[in-house]
């Protein structure tokens, strides 16, 4: 299965964007995960110019709707070459059986699709209080993993520390996409369970999705490939 080291590009404009990655032209080429702010404020442009840069992309825009409005906003998506897209498993089963088939193109492939199951900033008591979900977290986290397999999704967004109980739950093929990585000598900033490259390769991790430790370095391209080494060992 791939793996790979994604580079959140949490940027707010296309020019800081583009001006970030010019720093990697003429080296491996980062998947790069997109995400709403900028989608929202670049619109579809951004996604043609970063893959017409030769990067793979990861559009995070977490759709979650009607099946229908979800199968037809998907179609969009496909048609704009991404390599990675998202929903969330608490739109059902049946809204993500429309994603994937939205997502499918006339000759059968499509782009990775992955759920968000329970976001990272919902904790056990809201999850339970406010959204009167009674189960644990991890049991919680768990269905909506085996969920999404059931309606034919390649894997889920979880924290590193949740990828083993995930695969163990959904099969060792299942993709694991992991935010919340930091290196061992750097802040946490505001993640709260978070781990290393290696250490998220020792526990399972598919795709590591890695942001301020690479777009905040000093030396970004540097500490991307500290995070290929950790990872891949390349
Ligand atoms: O800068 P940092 O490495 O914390 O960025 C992590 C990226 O992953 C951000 O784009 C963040 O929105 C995203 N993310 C996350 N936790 C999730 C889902 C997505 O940190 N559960």
């Amino acid at each position: 299965m791939a793996k790979d080291v994604i580079i959140a590009c949490d940027f707010a404009s296309k020019q800081q964007t583009l001006d970030f990655l010019d720093r990697f032209e003429g080296g491996r080429k980062p998947f790069v995960k997109i995400g709403m702010e900028l989608f929202y404020a670049e619109g579809p442009d951004i996604v043609r110019e970063i893959k017409r840069r030769g990067h793979p992309i990861f559009l995070d825009l977490k759709l979650h709707d009607i099946p229908n409005t979800v199968r037809k906003a998907m179609k969009v998506l496909s048609g704009l070459d991404v390599d990675m897209c998202n929903v969330h498993a608490a739109g059902t089963v049946e809204m993500m059986r429309a994603a994937v088939e939205g997502l499918t193109r006339a000759d059968g492939t499509r782009p990775l699709l992955i759920a968000v199951t329970q976001l990272t900033s919902t904790s056990e008591e809201r999850m339970q209080q406010e959204l009167l979900i009674g189960a644990s977290i991890n049991d919680t986290i768990v269905k909506y993993a085996q969920n999404a397999r059931e309606a034919g999704l390649d894997g889920v967004v979880c924290s590193p520390l949740e990828a083993a109980m995930v695969k163990d739950a959904c099969g060792q093929d299942f993709v694991t996409v992991t935010p919340g990585i930091r290196f061992a000598d750097a802040a946490a900033d505001d993640q709260v369970r978070i781990t290393t490259p290696a250490r998220a390769r020792e526990i399972g991790a598919d795709y590591i999705v890695v942001g301020r430790p690479v777009t905040a370095a000093p030396d970004p391209v540097a500490a991307y490939q500290r995070c290929l080494l950790e990872f891949l060992n390349i």
